[in-house]
This record gives C-alpha cells, structure tokens and sequence, in this order.
C-alpha cells in the first residue's frame, strides 16, 4: 500500500484565520464562542443564543471580510462555506509549496471537500423570494451556491487541478471521512496529492431551531458564552454551533520527499463504522466509535498501547461523550492496551471552538497533527468537574491548561447523526 502523508495545512475558524493564529489562541486558552443574540430579532428568540464564529474584521488581524480574501466575482459565485473552504485551501497550498504547472502534476492533484449542511441562508433566502415573486427571483447562481460539492470544484477550478473532485456529505463526520477517503484515492494510485477536508457556515436562525428541536444545543449558558461548551464536565448539557473550514494537502510519501516537503505526519489509518442504533442519539456503551477507532489502528498496524493522544469528538453532550469516553476506555485499557486510566491522554478542543459540524472533522484532524508536531495537547476548556463518578471519568482530559507531551501516534474522532463514526490515526514520520 502506497505511504500518505500530511504535508500542507490550512485553517479558518471561530479562533482566527490561518493555522499559527488558531493554534497559538487554541493553546492559549482563548474561546471563538460568543453571543449571537443581537444579530437579528430571529436570533435573540431562539433557545440557544450562543455561537462559534469566524470573527470578522481585517486580515491584518487574522479576522475575516470576504473582500480582503475573494475577488468580487469569487464572493459571488461561492457561499461562504465555500468562501472559507477556498481561504482554507489556499493556506494549505502555501504551506506545502505545491504549485504545479506541469499538465502531469495537474492530473495527479484532486480534491476533495465536504460539507454537512451547505448554504442554508441561500435555500431559505430564495425560498422566501420565490413564494413572493416566483421564477424571476431566482438567481442564476442558486445552484451553483447551493451545492455542497462547489467547495471542491472551485478550489480545483482555481489551480487547475485534473484528479479527483469529489465531496463528502456525512453530516459531523464529513471532515475527518473527506481526509480518510482522499487518502485511499492516494493508495490506489487515483492521485498522488490531494487536497482534502470539510468547510461549514450555518449559522442560522433555521440551523439553531433545527439543532434546539432534536434537543442538541447548550441553552443555558447565553449570558456566558464562553462557558456553554464544556466536554466532559459534569454541567455539560448541549454543544455549540460553530463555522469555518480545514483543509490538508495529502501527499504520496515519496512523492513528497523527491520534491523536499515538509512532512508533518503520515496518515497511518483510517477506520469506519456505523451505530446502526439510532438517527440523532448515540448507543451508551460506544460500540460504533469503538469500532471506528479498532479499524483506525488495525489499518495501522499498531497497538491500543501505542496511542499517546486522542482528539475526541466530544461536543459537550451529557450521552454522546459518556459513550465516547467508554468506547476510548474500552479500547485503549482493554487487549493490547495500557494499564491504568491515567495514561490515556484525551481532549475536545469543542470548548473553544464549538461544534464545526461538516468541518470539525478536518479541523481537529489538524489540531492533532498539531499535537504531533509539536509534542502538545491542546486543552479541553471549560472542564472544573469531570463528569459524575457513574460515567467513570478518570483519564487525563488535559483540562484547561495544554501539556507537553511526547506525542508519536494519536488519533482524531468523530461521529455525525445517522450513526456514523470515523477515527483517522497519525503518526510521526
Ligand atoms: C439573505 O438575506 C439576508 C437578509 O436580507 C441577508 O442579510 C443575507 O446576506 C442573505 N444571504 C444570502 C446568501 O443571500
Ligand atoms: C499521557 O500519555 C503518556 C504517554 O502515553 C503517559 O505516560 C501519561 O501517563 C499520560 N497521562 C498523563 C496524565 O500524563
Ligand atoms: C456515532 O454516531 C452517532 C450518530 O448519531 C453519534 O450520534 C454518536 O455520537 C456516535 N456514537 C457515539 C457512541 O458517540
């Protein structure tokens, strides 16, 4: 099987624009989740009045205004998921220094971005223009606003790129499921450089009475944004809406090396399952992420033992992170495993950027590069009690504060309504 590796990063979230911006705040503590009360009379009546968004502003300041990052023509024709997944790529192009202009290099390179939910401020928008004035007010860019997989043809559109376009919609998991696919399509020889992950922006009052009727949402906390997501902690009662986009360049192993790459970490496995339990809630023991994580390292031929550092889906919900801790526990104590508790180091970096949905899989995929790269655990915030003693929280959850650590494999998960889990593993090269 041909050797993937990570070679570009690119990022926008509700911490910043950019990677070293994102991380260097990530590690600092700091919280992208703010209130959204004010936004607009429909916001300020919805349950949950709080959200992680890209901060808006200057570029000089690693903040987000359309006009500083697309031309005219470009704001037009792209939602703003899509804008966020082209800023994204861009960076990550950067990073790897993968520019071709050689026809061959241009049919070797795809892409492949997802997104969960898509434009949904141009569905309803346009809804709402065609109930009132019919076939005339449609624009002739609603469809190409409107479908998810644009993301990706914009982006190869842009560079010119002649592999692979495809996109991922798997709700949360469309992330971490768009970087393990666009690996495989690497290994089979279908490309040689992918550009891959996830870009969300949904922030709508329809999203959020979506999210608050199927009961998913923190509600609590709309006086005090920052503390609304708390994975793990014993008061953690919902997760947070959030947006932006990572995007990585995967890069056959020694297809990076002849062109002297900087190499952050192989794609060492990948692993895919299904609760098939239920639409939105998750079964209590974790088999589903079990499996998704037992395929991850089997791919990998490694051992539970081996796993330094899990970036857990946890999005702060009281079901969804008991059952991923045990899952976690059951995998990484169990055969092959390490022998206490203590030595499984897990955090969700969900507490300071929220929930990305169709983007917080590739997003925390390079949280955990990161953490591999850097020899540091990003901090769970908002964790003052880890959850009641029934639900057996007793790993380390790097609560609050990040923590060096020598960092040589670690895995990524994460899981979406309809039953899917997905767990990507790096590994240092
Ligand atoms: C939808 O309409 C709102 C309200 O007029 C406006 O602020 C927003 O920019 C519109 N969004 C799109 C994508 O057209
Ligand atoms: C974290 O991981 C390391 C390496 O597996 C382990 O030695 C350590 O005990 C773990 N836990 C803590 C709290 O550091
Ligand atoms: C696996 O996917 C389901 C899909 O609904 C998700 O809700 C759940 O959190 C995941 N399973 C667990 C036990 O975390």
């Amino acid at each position: 099987m041909r050797k993937v590796v990570v070679t570009g990063l690119g990022l926008v979230t509700p911490l910043g624009i950019g990677v070293r911006r994102t991380w260097r705040r990530l590690l600092d503590r700091q919280c992208g989740i703010i209130s959204i009360k004010d936004r607009s009379s429909e916001f300020a009546v919805l349950p949950s009045q709080v959200a992680a968004v890209v901060p808006e502003g200057k570029k000089e300041n690693g903040m987000w205004s359309a006009k500083d990052w697309l031309s005219p023509g470009d704001e037009r024709k792209m939602a703003l998921f899509a804008q966020y997944a082209m800023v994204a790529s861009e960076e990550a192009l950067d990073d790897a220094g993968w520019a071709p202009k050689k026809e061959d290099d241009l049919e070797a390179t795809g892409v492949y971005i997802g997104s969960g939910i898509g434009s949904l401020d141009d569905v309803y928008n346009t809804t709402v223009a065609y109930e009132k004035g019919g076939y005339k007010k449609v624009s002739p860019l609603f469809l190409p606003r409107l479908l998810i997989n644009l993301a990706a043809g914009h982006v190869s559109m842009r560079y010119g790129f002649k592999g692979p376009n495809h996109a991922a919609t798997t709700a949360c998991t469309t992330g971490a499921h768009s970087i393990g696919d666009a690996t495989r399509l690497i290994q089979f020889g279908d490309a040689d450089v992918m550009i891959a992950g996830g870009a969300e922006s949904c922030i709508h009052p329809l999203a959020i009475s979506g999210f608050a009727r199927a009961r998913s949402l923190a509600t609590s906390w709309n006086d005090a944004p920052s503390e609304a997501s708390r994975p793990f902690d014993r008061d953690r009662a919902g997760f947070v809406i959030g947006e932006g986009a990572g995007v990585v360049v995967l890069e056959e192993l020694e297809h990076a090396k002849s062109r002297g790459a900087k190499i952050y970490a192989e794609v060492a496995g990948y692993g895919l399952s299904s609760d098939a339990y239920h639409m939105t809630a998750p079964r209590a023991d974790g088999h589903g992420p079990f499996l998704a994580m037992k395929h991850a390292l089997r791919h990998a031929s490694l051992s539970p033992s081996s796993v330094d550092y899990i970036n857990a889906h946890a999005t702060s919900t009281p079901l969804g992170d008991a059952a991923e801790n045990r899952a976690i526990k059951d995998l990484l104590l169990g055969e092959g495993g390490k022998t206490r508790a203590s030595e499984v180091n897990i955090s969700s970096t969900k507490g300071a950027i929220g929930h990305l949905l169709g983007a917080a899989g590739s997003v925390e995929a390079i949280f955990t590069i990161l953490a591999l790269h850097d020899n540091t655990l990003p901090p769970t915030l908002n964790l003052c009690n880890p959850g009641d003693p029934a639900e057996d929280f007793n790993c380390n959850y790097v609560a609050n504060t990040a923590q060096q650590k020598d960092v040589k494999v670690a895995l990524s998960n994460s899981f979406g309504f309809g039953g899917t889990n997905a767990s990507l593993c790096f590994s240092k090269m």
